[in-house]
């Protein structure tokens, strides 16, 4: 029951055809969540979250699959996903009981990797995994789930754009 049931390659390839379908971007990016979190063990959590346009420095929760979260806001520099925005660069936590800059969702996460999501040379957001296992993310991983950013990053800006303009009031006809 724990094999990975999906491979990389073929699963960067569905993520692939999931972001260039004709739904909007939050749908699309629910998708890549979903495939990933249904594809691969031990992907416990799969979430993007958007770096707020209209906010200082700050994360809001987007698109995700898995247990509802407490932390839809993140401030830059807080927790791990907070450290990644800052940082502007991938983080791997093997074992998160030894991180003390950490926000936990679940007691059950045991290890997580966060990839900033860059477009048009700007950090636009993130791709946040959880898992259950310890250690769960290695070299591979993390390069595959650097590549699925890569591939969501248009949609992400544009779902990060989207909202932002919908908070502030900008974007009446949004829907
Ligand atoms: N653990 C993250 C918070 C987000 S949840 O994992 C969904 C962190 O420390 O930033």
């Amino acid at each position: 029951m724990d094999d990975r049931p999906s491979s990389h390659a073929a699963l960067l390839q569905r993520a692939r055809e999931a972001a260039g379908g004709s739904q909007g971007p939050a749908e699309r990016l629910q998708t890549i969540c979903r495939l990933l979190r249904d594809g691969l063990a031990g992907y416990d959590w799969v979430g993007f979250y958007l770096v707020d346009p209209a906010a200082d420095r700050s994360l809001v929760l987007g698109p995700y699959e898995g247990e509802p979260t407490e932390h839809t806001r993140i401030p830059f520099g807080r927790g791990i996903c907070g450290q990644a925005a800052e940082r502007g660069e991938t983080v791997v936590v093997d074992d998160v009981s030894q991180e003390s800059n950490y926000l936990a969702c679940s007691t059950a996460v045991q290890s997580e990797i966060v990839v900033p999501v860059y477009h048009g040379g700007s950090l636009v957001g993130e791709l946040d995994i959880d898992s259950h296992r310890s250690a769960r993310f290695g070299p591979e991983d993390r390069a595959f789930v650097e590549a699925v950013a890569g591939i969501s990053a248009p949609l992400v800006a544009a779902l990060a754009a989207q909202e932002s303009g919908c908070r502030s009031g900008t974007n009446g006809l949004h829907g």
